[in-house]
C-alpha cells in the first residue's frame, strides 16, 4: 500500500499521521516519482511545529528531500523519462511519501555511482554545505572556521568540505559521542559546548585571533556569542535556528564587534535557477565520488516511523544524516 505522512495540525511528533496515498497521474508538467529513500531535515521539524518561515498550509504532507525512480511523465515534460533515477531537495510539503508528484525543474539526474540512500541523505544537507563553503563564503587554505552542530547532517558535510579545502575547522557539539564523529569528519578542534564556553575556547584555540567565519545553524542559543568569535571584518553566517529564532538584532553590534558582516542565506535563493542547482549538485557529487566527502547516514527508519525520527532529531539524539525508507 502506498502511504504518505501528513499533518492536519501543527505540534509535536504525534501530529504526523500515516495515510494511504494515491497521487494519481502526473499533470502535464509533473513526473510521478516512486521514492526509494527520503531525507529527514531539521527544517521538517520546524515546519511541523508551524513556526517555519516556509509555512505549510494545512492539511499538508511534509518533507523536502528524496530520491527515486520516475514511473510516469507528464505530456509537457522534456529531458526526463520513465525509469530515470533522480533526486531533489527543497520541495517542501510532501517528500515523506512512497510515491509523489514533482515538477521536473527540481529534479537532478543521479549518476550510477551515487546511491539512492546517499542522495536522500545529502541533496538538501550537501547542497546547503556547498552553498555555505563555496558560495556564501569561498573557503580556502588558511581560513579558520567555526561551525556549530558539527556532527549534525549539514555540519558533518560542511566539516569534510572545509577540511578538503585546507581550512582549519573548529566545531561545537553537545556530547563526547558527537565529538568523535566531528573529529572523523575533519574537525581540527572540537568544543563540547555543554562542558565549556565556546567563546573562550575559540579564543584559546586561535590564541586570541578568532575565526574568519562562523557557520551558525543553531540560532537563538549561539548567534550573539558567535559574533564574539569572529575577527574584525569577518563573516557571521546564520543559516538555521535549531534552538529557536534569533530575533531582532541591532546592526550596531556588528560595528562594536569589529565591522563584521552578517548574512542569513537560504538554499532556495542559491539554487533558484536550474543552472545554479545543477552546478551545486555537480560539485557535491564530485566530492562524494572522489571520496572527499562521505555521507554519514547514521539513522535509518521506516517511512511509517517518521515521528520516531523527528523525536530523535529534536532531542539532539541524532548524528550525521537520517533517512526514511518506504
Ligand atoms: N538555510 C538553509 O537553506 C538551510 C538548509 C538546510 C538546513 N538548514 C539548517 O541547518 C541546520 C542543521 O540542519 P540539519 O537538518 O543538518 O540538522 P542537524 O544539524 O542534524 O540537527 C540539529 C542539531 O542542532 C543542534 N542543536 C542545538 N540546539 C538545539 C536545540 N535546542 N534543539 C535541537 N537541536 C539543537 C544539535 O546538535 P548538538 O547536539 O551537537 O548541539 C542538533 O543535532 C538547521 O538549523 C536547519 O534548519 C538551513
Amino acid at each position: 500500500m502506498d502511504c504518505a505522512i501528513r499533518l492536519s495540525e501543527f505540534g509535536g511528533p504525534d501530529v504526523l499521521r500515516v495515510e494511504r496515498s494515491d497521487p494519481g497521474d502526473p499533470g502535464s508538467n509533473e513526473v510521478r516519482l516512486r521514492q526509494t529513500a527520503i531525507g529527514v531535515n531539521f527544517i521538517d521539524v520546524v515546519q511541523r511545529r508551524g513556526v517555519s518561515p516556509i509555512a505549510l498550509s494545512l492539511p499538508s504532507g511534509i518533507g523536502g528531500e528524496a530520491a527515486g525512480i520516475i514511473e510516469a511523465v507528464g505530456t509537457a515534460v522534456r529531458g526526463f523519462n520513465v525509469g530515470d533515477r533522480v533526486a531533489y531537495a527543497n520541495v517542501y510539503g510532501g517528500a515523506y511519501a512512497s510515491v509523489r508528484l514533482v515538477k521536473p525543474d527540481a529534479l537532478v539526474p543521479l549518476p550510477d555511482d551515487i546511491s539512492d540512500r546517499q542522495a536522500a541523505g545529502m541533496m538538501l544537507k550537501g547542497l546547503t554545505a556547498w552553498c555555505l563553503v563555496r558560495q556564501v563564503f569561498d573557503a580556502k587554505a588558511g581560513d579558520v572556521v567555526l561551525i556549530h552542530a558539527a556532527a549534525g547532517g549539514v555540519g558533518s558535510i560542511v566539516c569534510q568540505w572545509l577540511k578538503h579545502l585546507g581550512a582549519t575547522v573548529i566545531g561545537t557539539v553537545s556530547s563526547d559521542e558527537k565529538a568523535g564523529l566531528a573529529r572523523s569528519c575533519g574537525c581540527d578542534h572540537v568544543i563540547v559546548c555543554t562542558e565549556s564556553d565556546f567563546v573562550s575556547q575559540v579564543m584559546d584555540i586561535t590564541a586570541g585571533k578568532k575565526v574568519s567565519v562562523v557557520f551558525d545553524g543553531v540560532g537563538r542559543e549561539t548567534f550573539v556569542r558567535s559574533l564574539d568569535c569572529i575577527r574584525p571584518r569577518g563573516l557571521a553566517v546564520l543559516f538555521g535556528q535549531a534552538s529557536g529564532p534569533v530575533g531582532p538584532i541591532d546592526l550596531g553590534l556588528l560595528a562594536a564587534k569589529g565591522s563584521l558582516f552578517a548574512t542569513r542565506p537560504t538554499l532556495t535563493a542559491y539554487t533558484s535557477t536550474r543552472s545554479d542547482l545543477l552546478n551545486g549538485a555537480r560539485s557535491l557529487f564530485k566530492m562524494v565520488k572522489n571520496g572527499c566527502i562521505r555521507i554519514p547516514i547514521l539513522q535509518t527508519y521506516h517511512l511509517t516511523d517518521a515521528a520516531k525520527a523527528h523525536r530523535a532529531l529534536e532531542a539532539r539524539r541524532t548524528v550525521g544524516c537520517t533517512i526514511l525508507l518506504p
